[in-house]
């Protein structure tokens, strides 16, 4: 910031003063014009303008200089954080203690995993990771502490996979989800924990995902990518006031976890070319909150996952108890909040509220197959904002995607009670698409107070096949015949004339 108002400042001042002298010298010119003065007092104006010149460019130099300066003391200073850092665990720690260096070329791990060993030992506490860039391989968290990103802290991930550490796969996907057998762990990991918080004055996990993307790209790579973080079978975790870029898979990945907390954080990716970069994955959890974000990123921004067909109908763990809100997500391959489509232990009692979804593919967009089990229900959105998006609300039942062979076609997932109000938006080519098919039927649908402008075209913009349920007072665009019709005060105006009525257009 500092260098950034000297910069600019010092550039008008240059600016300025060219113009100035322009201006002289243009006036002097007239002048000798007009008067003819002799040819000696013609050299000798120039002789001080001369002199002035060489004045102000060593004024500049010498500006210039001490900013140079400046810049070297400051690079000096480079680790002392410009906003002390709060103490918030009894015993406290600094990374540089054990030997780390900032400069975006040492490798770090060691230095963290000893940190974090005294942590442990200690029983618990707080590792500040001072400003710089610290290059590290994956590591461990452990309980009771706090991880703590100083402004202009950049945790960066080291792109070169044979520094990660291989695990096997998650029992509810059976499989490393894009290969079989082992997959990469997370460059921030922790399992079995109780009481984590990652927090700070918005320094930076970075996860250096373009190598990544790139050998995924190529099929360079022999098992599944890693998620930038990634908490398994803890409670108690809580992930705020931070961003967290460039992840080489998933961002941020809790895993059969209770009481988790994700607020105030930036997750940022590529829109595109950055495969897989979903922002948070909500995966089997209980009691999770994630709110005040901006999320951006190639993939979904949020998805509530539970297992994937056979394996996470075995684990049998269901995400439940989640709330989202005041969040503004972007995606434009995918969609701003998803469930699914691996949601084989079930996903209930969901609220997302005041979400901004804009510049998006999708916004909202529940995800299933024959074969996954499970069941979504108890769902309310309330308060979306579609701001320029393809299309907004999304229920699709033949996401054919599957882990291997071994799966029941006949394990049919149950869609039910799903609520839809205050859904606002303008720019939007198709509001709602809702495609129940005749062997997962949509049960149970209601739209409350919606009002979305639309940027195409009259015809399907609000698509249903196979779904059952209500639309409460007036809605627009006013809703498919699949529905029944209740007026304000609840009284039923008229019957829904068929439940499988296919109007699909999968163009539009
Ligand atoms: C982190 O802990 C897990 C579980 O104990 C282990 O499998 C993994 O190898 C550890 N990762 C690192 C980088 O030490
Ligand atoms: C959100 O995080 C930023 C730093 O990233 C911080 O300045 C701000 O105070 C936080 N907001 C709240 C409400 O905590
Ligand atoms: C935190 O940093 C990110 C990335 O630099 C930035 O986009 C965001 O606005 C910052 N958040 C706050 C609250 O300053
Ligand atoms: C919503 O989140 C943003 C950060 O994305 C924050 O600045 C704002 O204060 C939050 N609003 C409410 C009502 O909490
Ligand atoms: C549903 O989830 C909310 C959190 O969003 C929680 O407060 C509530 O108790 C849950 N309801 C049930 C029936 O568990
Ligand atoms: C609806 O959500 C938007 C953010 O998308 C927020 O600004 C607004 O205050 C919310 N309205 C209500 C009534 O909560
Ligand atoms: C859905 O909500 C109803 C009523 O609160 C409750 O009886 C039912 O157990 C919930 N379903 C699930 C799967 O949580
Ligand atoms: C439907 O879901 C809502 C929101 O989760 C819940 O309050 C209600 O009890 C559910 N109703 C039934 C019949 O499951
Ligand atoms: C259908 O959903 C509405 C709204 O969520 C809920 O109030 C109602 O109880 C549900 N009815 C059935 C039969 O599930």
């Amino acid at each position: 910031m500092h260098h950034e108002s000297l910069k600019t400042n010092h550039h008008s001042n240059h600016q300025s003063m060219t113009l100035k002298h322009k201006h002289q010298s243009m006036s002097d010119h007239h002048k000798t014009h007009d008067y003819k003065r002799s040819v000696t007092q013609f050299i000798f104006t120039h002789q001080i303008l001369l002199t002035l010149l060489w004045t102000v460019g060593f004024l500049l130099i010498f500006i210039w200089q001490r900013s140079a300066v400046d810049r070297v003391l400051e690079y000096r200073r480079w680790a002392i954080p410009s906003r002390p850092i709060p103490k918030l665990r009894p015993f406290v720690l600094d990374l540089r203690d054990f030997g780390a260096v900032g400069d975006g070329f040492t490798l770090n791990t060691a230095s963290f995993e000893a940190a974090i060993k005294e942590i442990k030992r200690r029983g618990g506490g707080q590792l500040n990771v001072p400003p710089g860039n610290w290059l590290t391989a994956p590591f461990n968290l452990t309980s009771h502490m706090t991880l703590f990103l100083a402004h202009n802290s950049v945790i960066l991930g080291v792109d070169d996979e044979k520094y990660w550490t291989l695990m096997p796969p998650l029992p509810s996907y059976g499989y490393g989800r894009e290969y079989p057998g082992p997959r990469y762990g997370s460059l921030i990991h922790g399992q079995n924990l109780n009481d984590v918080v990652i927090t700070g004055h918005n320094g930076t996990i970075n996860g250096q995902g373009q190598t990544w993307w790139k050998k995924h790209r190529e099929k360079l790579l022999k098992h599944t990518r890693g998620p930038l973080v990634q908490i398994m079978w803890s409670s108690n975790i809580k992930i705020t006031d931070i961003t967290l870029r460039d992840s080489p898979f998933w961002t941020v990945h809790p895993y059969d976890c209770k009481n988790v907390i994700i607020r105030n954080v930036t997750i940022l990716t590529p829109l595109s070319d950055a495969p897989n970069t979903d922002g948070i994955d909500p995966d089997s959890c209980e009691n999770l909150v994630i709110e005040d974000s901006y999320i951006s990123v190639g993939d979904d921004g949020i998805a509530i996952k539970s297992g994937w067909d056979q394996y996470g109908i075995a684990y049998g763990q269901p995400s439940t108890n989640i709330l989202i809100r005041n969040v503004t997500a972007r995606s434009t391959v995918s969609a701003g909040v998803s469930i699914g489509s691996e949601m084989s232990g079930g996903v209930s009692n969901i609220t997302v509220e005041n979400l901004l979804v804009w510049n998006s593919k999708r916004a909202v967009r529940i995800k299933t197959a024959p074969g996954r089990g499970g069941y979504v229900k108890n769902i309310t959105f309330r308060n979306i904002t579609l701001d320029n998006v393809r299309v907004g609300i999304v229920i699709k039942t033949d996401y054919n995607e599957h882990a291997d062979e071994g799966y029941d076609r006949n394990a049919l997932p149950v869609i039910d009670n799903i609520s839809f109000s205050g859904i606002r938006g303008q720019g939007v080519r198709v509001p709602v698409r809702i495609y129940g098919s005749r062997e997962i039927p949509v049960s149970n649908v209601t739209f409350k107070d919606l009002l979305v402008g639309i940027s195409y075209k009259k015809k399907h913009i609000f698509q249903c096949s196979f779904v059952q349920g209500r639309v409460i007072g007036k809605i627009f665009p006013s809703p498919c015949e699949n529905l029944d019709i209740y007026d304000d005060e609840g009284r039923l105006v008229k019957q829904a004339t068929s439940d499988n009525s296919v109007d699909a257009d999968y163009d539009a």
